[in-house]
C-alpha cells in the first residue's frame, strides 16, 4: 500500500476543490460468481484512490470543515467469527488508526447516520452512475434531510459528479503513482518476454495465457488488469478475444494483449509475434507498417501536443501502408476522409492509463482535444486487422497485428514504461531463438 500520507493529501486536494459540499463515495459491491462463490473483490478505483481501504462494504464521506472531523468511514465491524472464515478486518478502530479516518461507523448503521452528514450542505458530490443501487440510496438520504426542513435544516440542492473534480486529479500521476506504474509495466513486459520464449507450434493459447499469469502472480501482482487476450492466427482479428482455447499453428502470428495490476494500477501491453519464431515475408510487411505507425505516434506523445496527434500520425502511416500493400486504393486523404481504413483499423490509437485500464479523465476540454501534460500516462496501440474476405490478397488474409506500449508524458521527453518487451522484428526473433 502507498504511504497513508498520499491518501490524506488526495483527500485534502479534493476537499479543497469541493468547498462547501459533502462527498459520498462507496466502494464496489461484491459480485456473485456462482451460488456461494464470489468474484475476487476489487475496490472501486475512486474510493481506493481516496482511502487506501481495500475491504468490501465501505463508504467514505468527505465533509470539509466538519468540527468532529472531515473524513468519515463506514465499514464492517470486527467480528472474530466472520474473520475466521474471511480474513482480518480493520474494523472501526483500524479505519481510524490505519487509514486516517476522523470518525468511523458500522456500515450497518449508515441509514441512521449518513443523512445527518448531509444536513446544511449545499452540494452532494457523488460518483454518479458508477453504482446505481447506491445512487438511489443516496437520493433517499437527501430526501430524508429535505423532510426536516420545518426544523430549520436545509438539504443539499445540487447533486454534482465527483468525477468532474476527482478524475482531473487521477489523470495526472504523481511520483508515487508513476513508480508503481513503472513496476507493473516492467513486470507485464517480462510476462510478454516469457510468452515469446516458450511459444512453440502445437501449444495452446491457454498454455501461453498460463505462462503470462504465472509471471504476473509470481512477481506479486494482485491480478491481471483485464483478462489476457491470447489470440493466435485468425483470432487476432477479434479485438476482445479472451476465449484463449485454440491451438497455435506453425506459420501463424500470435497477438497477446496482457497487463497486470499492482496496487490497483494497470499495465496494458500488446505484442504480436510469430508462433514459430520467424515472421514470414507478408507478415513482416504488415508488421513494419504497424511498427512505423506506433513509433511515430509515440514520438507525438509529448508535453503540449494535443491528445489526438499520436492517433492522427499513426492513422496516416497505417493508411499509407495499406495503400502500399495494395489493400486500399486511392489517396491517403480520401481514404481517411471516407473512413475506408476502418475495415482494417477500427479503434483509436490509445487511451488514458492508470488505476483503470481505460482510465478516467476527459479527452476534450471546451470541445478541443486536450493538451498533454507531464504525469499523464497513455497507451499507444495502432493495429491492422485484415479479414479473410475474398477481395483481400491471400498473402495478407487473417493477419491481425497490434503493438501497444504505455507511455508517460514528461517535461524532459516521454518515457515508454513497457519498453522491456521487445517489438522490433530482429529483437523479437532473437529472443524467441534464445528461448
Ligand atoms: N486491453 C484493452 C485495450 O488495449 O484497450
Ligand atoms: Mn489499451
Ligand atoms: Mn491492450
Amino acid at each position: 500500500m502507498l504511504d497513508p500520507k498520499v491518501f490524506s493529501r488526495r483527500r485534502q486536494d479534493v476537499m479543497h476543490l469541493m468547498a462547501e459540499g459533502v462527498a459520498v463515495i462507496p466502494t464496489s459491491p461484491e459480485c456473485t460468481r456462482s451460488r456461494d462463490v464470489l468474484f475476487p473483490f476489487r475496490p472501486d478505483s475512486d474510493f481506493y484512490y481516496l482511502t487506501g481501504f481495500a475491504e468490501p462494504e465501505a463508504v467514505a464521506v468527505l465533509c470539509p470543515n466538519r468540527d468532529q472531523g472531515e473524513f468519515v468511514v463506514f465499514c464492517r465491524e470486527r467480528d472474530p467469527e466472520r474473520e475466521t472464515w474471511e480474513g482480518k478486518r480493520a474494523g472501526l478502530d483500524g479505519a481510524i488508526s490505519q487509514f486516517g479516518a476522523d470518525d468511523a461507523f458500522p456500515i450497518d448503521d449508515i441509514d441512521e447516520i449518513l443523512p445527518g452528514l448531509l444536513e446544511n450542505r449545499t452540494k452532494v458530490f457523488c460518483t454518479v452512475g458508477s453504482h446505481k443501487d447506491f445512487d438511489i440510496k443516496l437520493l433517499n438520504w437527501v430526501q430524508e434531510v429535505k423532510n426536516k426542513s420545518r426544523a430549520g435544516i436545509t438539504a443539499p440542492n445540487e447533486i454534482v459528479d465527483l468525477g468532474h473534480i476527482l478524475h482531473e486529479l487521477r489523470l495526472v500521476k504523481r511520483t508515487e503513482e508513476v513508480n508503481v506504474m513503472k513496476r507493473i509495466a516492467k513486470i507485464s513486459a517480462s510476462a510478454h518476454r516469457r510468452a515469446m520464449e516458450v511459444c512453440r507450434p502445437g501449444m495452446s493459447e491457454y498454455e501461453i495465457a498460463a505462462e503470462i499469469e504465472y509471471v504476473l502472480k509470481k512477481s506479486g501482482c494482485d491480478s491481471w488488469a483485464y483478462p489476457p487476450i491470447v489470440a493466435g492466427g485468425v483470432n487476432a482479428c477479434i479485438l476482445h478475444y479472451i476465449t484463449n482455447r485454440d491451438t497455435l499453428h506453425d506459420g501463424d502470428l500470435l497477438l497477446i494483449d496482457a497487463g497486470g495490476e499492482l496496487e490497483y494500477y494497470a499495465a496494458d501491453i500488446t505484442r504480436t509475434f510469430p508462433v514459430n519464431g520467424k515472421y514470414s515475408g507478408p507478415q513482416k510487411a504488415v508488421y513494419e507498417v504497424v511498427l512505423a505507425a506506433q513509433l511515430a505516434a509515440i514520438d507525438q506523445a509529448q508535453v503540449n501536443r494535443h491528445w489526438n496527434w499520436p492517433h492522427a500520425v499513426a492513422l496516416k502511416i497505417l493508411v499509407e501502408g495499406l495503400i502500399d500493400l495494395g489493400l486500399l486504393k486511392g489517396s491517403v486523404e480520401d481514404n481517411i476522409e471516407q473512413g475506408n481504413y476502418r475495415r482494417f483499423f477500427m479503434h483509436r490509437t490509445g487511451h488514458w492509463l492508470g488505476m483503470d485500464v481505460h482510465d478516467v479523465g476527459d479527452y476534450k476540454v471546451a470541445n478541443e482535444w486536450r493538451i498533454l501534460e507531464p504525469g499523464m500516462v497513455i497507451t499507444v496501440e495502432p493495429g491492422l486487422y485484415i479479414s479473410g474476405d475474398d477481395d483481400i490478397d491471400p498473402r495478407y488474409r487473417y493477419t491481425g497485428i497490434r503493438i501497444e506500449d504505455d507511455v508517460l508524458v514528461q517535461r524532459k521527453g516521454n518515457l515508454v514504461l513497457s519498453s522491456h518487451a521487445p517489438k522490433t522484428i530482429d529483437d523479437i526473433e532473437s529472443l524467441m531463438a534464445s528461448g
